[in-house]
């Protein structure tokens, strides 16, 4: 028996700087295994996942963020908990947003983000993420060296974010200093970052979009936040302030982590391979599929949970009610069935937009072509503006015998920091 067939993914450490053979070695038993420590099914091939992911009648989102914690509230009993899963939600972790709600309510909170997602909403958005590229940039390209993640990854995610929401350019200074990118030495008003850090950022959140809906519907003005939040649900009815107001700030938890990780993911490949950075200098027509490679090899979400609702099967194994289930998207991004050579970072890959890195199903990122144009962006202004972008080898040692460190979490896969160097340009 192997360590493998033991350890506890949840909570060992081991796992966290490469979770690959771990993956791999679930996925050479099945692609559909229970592991010993929790009885949670971890799914790892490509087309079980899909069948998981596309099924919302079957499998439920309750558990979608932290899986087996805590336990569920409840004992499953019978052959069919959806009546138990009802009674007992408000109990469990996130029940207030959509990405652990189940139709039909997830299809109203859902609809409220249409509202803001349209065409020309992510075009104007664009069109802000090229102006902040240079803004951010202005702040440290001079030292020809940074952190990359609090430099640049994070203040850009997150204004990214604001902006889509139609946050009042005043404010953006507050938002960083709450949601932890402050501009060094950064104030507002007569507050600093030490006034503001304490705060719960989800509940400061709430309030400030709160704050912002009410002040909109007692006085529409021609913005975002008026669209917002004068959007009805798909049957007419008007939602109260605050589920406009969650489905709002949840984006902040959704998309600033995440799209951190991708950015920061990418630039190491850039640092690491550097034959691939000078075909991407060369060509900036690949940058999206660079991007898309970046996202199958090191899928920001590591975990995604599905709590079985009735008896069922998946792949070959029978699945009862009252299972948890976890589809692990960087696994099933690497399923040699799916992927040749599965484990290499690949510009030529013909069917890397295959990738579950954003999910599937109607849960699926809404945030998934926001985030691509963030990559794309991010990296043309990047290469524009740094030369010979390369690791920092007092950090991170030499070419080879590298040391990065990854968040020590089993829901997300991201690097803790990444110190490159490079040339100022432009
Ligand atoms: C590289 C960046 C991103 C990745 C890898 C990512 C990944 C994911 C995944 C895998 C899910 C599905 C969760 C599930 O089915 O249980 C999801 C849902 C979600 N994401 Fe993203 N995301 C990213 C960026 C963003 C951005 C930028 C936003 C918003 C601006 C966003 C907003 C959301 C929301 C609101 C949900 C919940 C959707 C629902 O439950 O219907 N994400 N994301």
């Amino acid at each position: 028996m192997s360590d493998f067939d033991t350890i506890d993914y949840f909570t060992d450490q081991s796992l966290v700087p490469d979770p690959h053979p771990y993956f791999d070695h679930l996925r050479s038993k099945c692609p559909v295994v229970r592991e010993p420590n929790y009885g949670v099914l971890a799914i790892t091939g490509y087309d079980e996942a899909a069948t998981v992911l596309k099924d919302p009648d079957t499998f439920s989102s309750c558990i979608a963020v932290a899986g087996p914690f805590p336990p569920l509230p409840f004992t499953p009993e019978g052959d069919d908990i959806t009546a138990q899963i009802i009674a007992h939600r408000s109990q469990m972790p996130m029940f207030e947003h959509m990405v652990t709600m189940d139709p039909p309510e997830h299809t109203n909170a859902r609809s409220l983000l249409n509202r803001l997602l349209t065409p020309s909403r992510l075009k104007e958005n664009e069109d802000f993420m090229w102006r902040l590229a240079d803004e951010v940039l202005d702040d440290f390209i001079s030292a020809g060296k940074c952190e990359f993640l609090s430099a640049y990854a994070k203040p850009f995610s997150l204004l990214v974010i604001a902006d889509l929401l139609g946050v009042p350019q005043a404010d953006h200074e507050e938002f960083r200093i709450v949601l932890g990118s402050p501009r060094p030495g950064a104030t507002v008003g007569s507050l600093d970052h030490s006034d503001l850090v304490g705060l719960n950022p989800l509940e400061w959140l709430d309030d400030k979009f709160v704050g912002y809906l009410e002040d909109r519907r007692a006085a529409p003005r021609d913005d975002v936040l008026t669209a917002l939040a004068t959007a009805k649900y798909p049957d007419g009815s008007t939602p109260p302030v605050l589920e406009v107001a969650r489905s709002a700030t949840f984006l902040f938890a959704a998309g600033q982590e995440t799209t951190t990780k991708l950015l920061s993911a990418s630039l190491r490949v850039l640092g690491d391979h550097p034959d691939i950075q000078d075909t991407l200098r060369h060509d900036r027509s690949r940058i999206p599929v660079f991007v898309e490679e970046a996202l199958r090899m090191d899928a920001p979400v590591k975990s995604q949970f599905r709590l079985a609702k009735k008896n069922t099967t998946v792949g070959d194994m029978e699945v009862p009610a009252g299972t948890t289930l976890m589809v692990c998207p960087g696994a099933v991004n690497r399923d040699p069935k799916r992927f040749e050579h599965p484990h290499e970072f690949d510009l030529n890959r013909k069917n890397v937009r295959e990738h579950i890195a954003f999910g599937r199903g109607v849960h699926s990122c809404p945030g998934g072509p926001l985030a691509r144009v963030e990559g794309r962006v991010s990296i043309e202004r990047i290469l524009d503006r740094m030369g010979d972008i390369a690791i920092d080898e007092e950090k991170h040692g030499p070419a080879g015998d590298r040391a990065y460190n990854y968040e020590p979490t089993f829901i997300l896969r991201g690097l803790t920091e990444l110190n490159i160097t490079f040339t100022p340009q432009g």
